[in-house]
């Protein structure tokens, strides 16, 4: 194992310019870009090293009529949230994951210009989740069904190396739980088998820098709030 210089700096670097991009440049990644950093993601540790992931990437004409579909269902339900996951969202969020929700919420929406409680105004954004923030690309990732909790928690895993890998090279990203909201969509449109379950979308392409939905970083909170040392 070897600690060279500047390699947790690099790491360290790639964790704390990442964010979630909201708005993209329509111009397509390379293909040889989007397979390294599929490769890269490969790398993931899993339960028994079972790597449960399979990603589809829709790129172009194929992302185009993939979000035409799902942005239709989704508009369709009067509800963009959860509406058939595969897993099931939250129960409810209390306390500080609440605050912590509605802080990143309001971040979202005040960069953009969106007043509290204008519910047209949050719908109109949430629908933008469908038409993928306007990316050239989204990879759906999937775990198989009788792998349970262990598969998703995986696949979690695998979505965050995607995202640094992404990150590494320029390549702006978003994990997108509401495109899992529409599962059965997904399984019909990519003709995935009746096993696999859908843990999310990631849509990715080149930062649209300038927007006012990437003016803006969310926080955290602090070591002591998420660690605990026992030493005797
Ligand atoms: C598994 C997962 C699913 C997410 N789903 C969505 C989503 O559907 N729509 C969205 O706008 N953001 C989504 N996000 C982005 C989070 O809101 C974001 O990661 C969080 O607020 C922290 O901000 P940051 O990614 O900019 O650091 C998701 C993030 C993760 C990890």
């Amino acid at each position: 194992m070897t600690s060279s210089p500047g390699r947790i700096e690099a790491l360290e670097s790639l964790l704390a310019e990442r964010y979630s991009c909201r708005a993209f440049r329509s111009d397509p990644v390379p293909r040889a870009t989007i397979e390294r950093i599929l490769t890269a993601a490969q790398r993931t540790a899993s339960w028994c090293n079972s790597q449960p992931w399979q990603v589809v990437i829709a790129s172009g004409a194929a992302a185009r009529r993939f979000s035409e579909v799902i942005h239709d269902a989704a508009s369709g339900t009067g509800s963009a949230h959860g509406a058939q996951s595969d897993f099931p969202f939250p129960r409810e969020y209390k306390g500080v994951y609440l605050d912590r929700r509605r802080e990143s919420g309001f971040q979202l929406y005040n960069a953009l210009g969106i007043a509290r409680g204008d519910k047209d105004g949050y719908r109109r954004q949430t629908l933008q989740n469908f038409k993928l923030f306007g990316a050239p690309h989204v990879a759906i990732i999937s775990t198989d069904e009788a792998l349970g909790v262990y598969g998703a928690v995986d696949c979690g895993g695998y979505v965050n190396n995607f995202l640094l890998a992404a990150q590494a090279l320029g390549v702006a990203t978003i994990p997108q739980a509401a495109l899992a909201g529409f599962s059965d969509v997904i399984r019909e449109h990519f003709g995935l088998g009746d096993d696999r379950r859908v843990v999310c979308g990631i849509s990715f392409g080149f930062a649209e820098t300038d927007h006012a939905a990437n003016s803006y970083r969310t926080n955290r909170a602090t070591l002591q709030d998420a660690a605990t040392f026992l030493e005797n």
